[in-house]
């Protein structure tokens, strides 16, 4: 089993991931989420989120991190993520799981557990704009409603990315 670092947007930042993976116990790490609306990203914008990929994509520790892509729309999530790729990270998370308002007004984060076949389209834009060595994960939650149904489970979508860390909790 591997153990990976949580991660929050605004605390867990580049500096804490150093100090935490230097205590150890940690296989991977995940950046906060870089967001993207319409825009093609300039590569000091995925620099800044996560320094690390100046530096093979790992932490001073030796831990790899992934940067993390929060969006809703395929196609624009696609060319950031061709775009980042260039950056060489150690894989790209896409972000399904964040609950707050703000971002799910927007349609992104959790709010995307509501339609199963965007988060379809997104993660198989994203995996073919990547080199396919490249590993493509999910962060999700069960649902984002308490709600026993948990659509993205019945729509059997989500064993598209090559790793999706689900989320104990539904979202409350
Ligand atoms: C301040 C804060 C920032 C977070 N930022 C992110 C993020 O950038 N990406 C992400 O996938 N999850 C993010 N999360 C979610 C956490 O990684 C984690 O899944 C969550 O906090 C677990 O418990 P909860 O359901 O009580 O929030 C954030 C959580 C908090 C509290």
């Amino acid at each position: 089993m591997a153990i990976l670092l949580a991660p929050m947007e605004g605390l867990l930042d580049f500096a804490l991931r150093d100090v935490l993976t230097r205590v150890g116990g940690i296989d991977r790490c995940v950046s906060e989420f870089i967001r993207v609306t319409d825009t093609l990203l300039p590569a000091r914008a995925f620099m800044r989120v996560v320094p690390e990929l100046r530096h093979g994509s790992r932490t001073p520790a030796g831990v790899p991190v992934r940067a993390q892509l929060l969006g809703s729309d395929p196609v624009c999530l696609a060319d950031n993520a061709a775009s980042l790729a260039e950056l060489r990270p150690a894989g790209i998370d896409l972000n399904f799981g964040c609950p707050a308002r703000v971002v799910n007004r927007h349609g992104g984060g959790a709010a995307l557990l509501q339609e199963p076949e965007l988060v379809h389209r997104i993660v198989r834009a994203v995996r073919q704009a990547v080199p396919a060595s490249m590993p493509v994960s999910a962060k999700m939650r069960l649902g984002f409603n308490p709600s026993p149904s948990w659509p993205m489970a019945k729509s059997g979508r989500w064993q598209m990315p090559d790793a999706a860390a689900k989320h104990r909790d539904a979202m409350t």
